[in-house]
């Protein structure tokens, strides 16, 4: 029987237990108790940032965000057409439009001149996307940003610890999104977090997400909240995980490493293009392929060799709610759909495994 690979399966050992443990024995499990401020400044900390604002999920970091930035009915808001859709429903769940933009053909990130091209009036906000890890080229979009007076937010779910120039994913725009859903760099089993420049806007997200709650008087809500909190048990895992962050990302580099170097005799395999200012997290190893190539068929081929892979992201345009948005044909998107695909990625691989995947897909090719 051949040995099983690991896509995107989180990593957790005795570290974890511990401070699962450490919530369990102090009662805290829920949205009260040490360990949510605590991962909150050791987040921040580990960015090089004053604070940041945990949440529920990365799709309820991206919601508070555009919630925070006033965007609702009549805006428009620019984001990618190759993303997840939670980067996108946030848009709709503040009553704003999303304006679907194409990505470009190497770095498969949201295009700069796209972005511009399609800025009107109606335009509050873009939403770049740090895809697989990968960074966007910041300089241009917040060029454009500062340009047009629109807000940057990063969807930076996929990229904690990569960099633009000497400063995270996440901290650039006017706020950062990150997701701790367990197939990411680090889990939380689920949450997220928004980290900003502003604090006073970070303090605002916390309250709001705390149900708007005032706690100079009993149960006192001066606005509309949401239950957005991220629990102590949630948190407790986030600790852990943090203080393994960095074994985490050397491992994805050096997978990163091997795949690159094992599969460069494959003239028709493509990598993600990483933008020269930048250092990608290599969340997820994606390829493309440059010849037709029947994705379906190589997946199940890889399967029988006990090794799973992943289809990239289905144009959200794509999808019943958003077909209505489509406006052009969006062909980089298309193209790295029906071409592309996600290698294993996890930290519980090992470089031999790495190695083996490597040879197998050079002979089922
Ligand atoms: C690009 C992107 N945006 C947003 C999200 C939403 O994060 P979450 O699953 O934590 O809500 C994810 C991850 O699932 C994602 O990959």
């Amino acid at each position: 029987m051949c040995k099983k690979m690991h896509l995107d399966a989180p990593n957790l050992g005795d570290l974890e237990k511990g401070y699962l443990n450490r919530a369990i024995d102090a009662n805290f499990v829920s949205t009260v108790g040490p360990f949510v401020t605590e991962f909150e400044k050791r987040f921040a900390g580990y960015l090089g940032i004053r604070d940041a604002a945990s949440t529920q999920s990365g799709t309820a970091a991206i919601h508070i965000a555009l919630h925070e930035l006033g965007i609702g009915a009549g805006d428009e808001v620019i984001v990618p057409a190759l993303t997840f859709i939670a980067t996108v429903n946030p848009v709709i769940y503040e009553g704003a439009t999303p304006v679907f933009v194409d990505v470009d053909p190497l770095t498969w990130n949201i295009d700069v001149k796209e972005i511009e091209r399609n800025i009107t009036k109606k335009t509050k906000a873009v939403i770049p996307v740090h895809i697989y890890g990968n960074p966007c080229d910041m300089e241009g979009i917040m060029k454009v940003a500062r340009d047009h007076n629109i807000y940057v937010i990063e969807d930076a779910t996929e990229s904690l610890g990569a960099r633009y120039g000497s400063r995270h994913t996440g901290t650039i725009g006017n706020f950062g999104c990150f997701s701790f859903n367990g197939n990411k760099i680090i889990t939380t089993g689920g949450g997220g977090m928004v980290v900003g420049k502003n604090v006073d806007s970070l303090n605002h997200i916390k309250f709001l997400v705390n149900q708007a709650r005032d706690n100079s008087k009993e149960y006192y809500h001066p606005e509309i909240g949401f239950n957005d909190r991220m629990t102590n048990i949630e948190a407790a895992l986030g600790l852990a995980q943090l203080e393994r962050l960095d074994e985490f990302l050397n491992k994805k580099k050096l997978f990163n490493e091997i795949y690159r170097q094992e599969l460069k005799s494959i003239e028709s395999i493509r990598f993600q293009e990483v933008h020269e200012n930048a250092e990608s997290a290599y969340w997820l190893n994606s390829i493309l392929f440059e010849k037709d190539m029947d994705i379906a068929v190589l997946q199940k081929r890889l399967v029988d060799r006990g090794i799973p892979t992943r289809r990239i992201f289905t144009p959200v345009i794509e999808f019943p709610p958003y077909k209505s948005y489509k406006k052009r044909d969006y062909k980089n998107s298309f193209d790295i759909y029906n071409r592309g695909l996600s290698l294993p990625s996890s930290t519980l691989n090992t470089p031999d495994d790495i190695d083996y995947i490597c040879k197998a897909l050079k002979e089922v090719m």
